[in-house]
């Protein structure tokens, strides 16, 4: 069954903390945790203290997606602030150097992922597939969350899946931005194994059963 990660940025910030607790309890696979620095999106978000207090108050795998314009300086401090899976995106400055970057996060004992926005091919993965874990396909432009789903990610949703199961491997191909309970059961289809969930999960009315519901166990409630 996928994984559904449940992105923070929508919630209140006032009560953080809380909503990670809720998250937790509402059978979050991860926790999607989304760095904005205002220069690589045009929005700000929160830095490594908030993984460091997120750590306190979870076990649940922390998925640190980093949209800043330089990964590579703060990689120890978000693998020191306890981030299981640290994501970055090759289009950022310092991530020219793409295999620099994803060996560092691996050198700090954690999880590699790389992030390509909706215009980035797929391509750029060809001479690092054995160097990450995971995959991200951003379904939106980055910086906001309650977007729309952009139509034309689910072939490149498929064209990742194919590459990654020729191949082999066992990467997870991760899918962020207007993912919802509508399209959830196509995106799965499509080859995600990890769906993030801001607006779908975060602002429902029943969060635990908007994650049942995008890890398509509809049949099981
Ligand atoms: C967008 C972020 C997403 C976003 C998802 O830049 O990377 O993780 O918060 O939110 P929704 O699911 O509402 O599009
Ligand atoms: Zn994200």
């Amino acid at each position: 069954m996928v994984k559904v990660a449940p992105s923070v940025l929508t919630a209140d910030f006032t009560y953080l903390g809380d909503t990670v607790r809720m998250l937790d309890k509402a059978g979050a696979d991860w926790i999607h945790c989304d760095i904005m620095d205002g220069v690589y999106v045009p929005n700000m978000s929160f830095g490594w203290p908030m993984i460091r207090a997120f750590r306190k108050i979870t076990d649940k795998p922390l998925d640190v997606h980093l949209m800043i314009s330089d990964p590579l300086r703060y990689i120890e401090e978000f693998a020191g602030a306890g981030a299981d899976i640290i994501t970055i995106h090759p289009e950022s400055p310092s991530s020219v150097h793409l295999h620099r970057v994803v060996t560092k996060i691996r050198a700090c004992g954690k999880k590699a992922g790389v992030a390509l926005n909706p215009a980035t091919s797929l391509d750029v993965l060809d001479y690092i597939y054995d160097d990450i874990d995971l995959l991200l396909v951003m379904s939106v432009n980055p910086g906001f969350g309650g977007q729309s789903f952009i139509p034309a990610i689910m072939k490149k949703i498929e064209d990742a899946a194919g590459r990654i199961s020729r191949r082999g491997l066992k990467i997870e191909i991760e899918v962020d931005g207007g993912v919802s309970v509508k399209n959830a059961a196509d995106i799965r289809s499509a080859g995600a194994t990890v769906l993030v969930g801001g607006h779908a999960v975060v602002d429902a009315e029943d969060p635990a059963e908007a994650i049942r519901i995008l890890k398509g166990a509809e049949s099981f409630t």
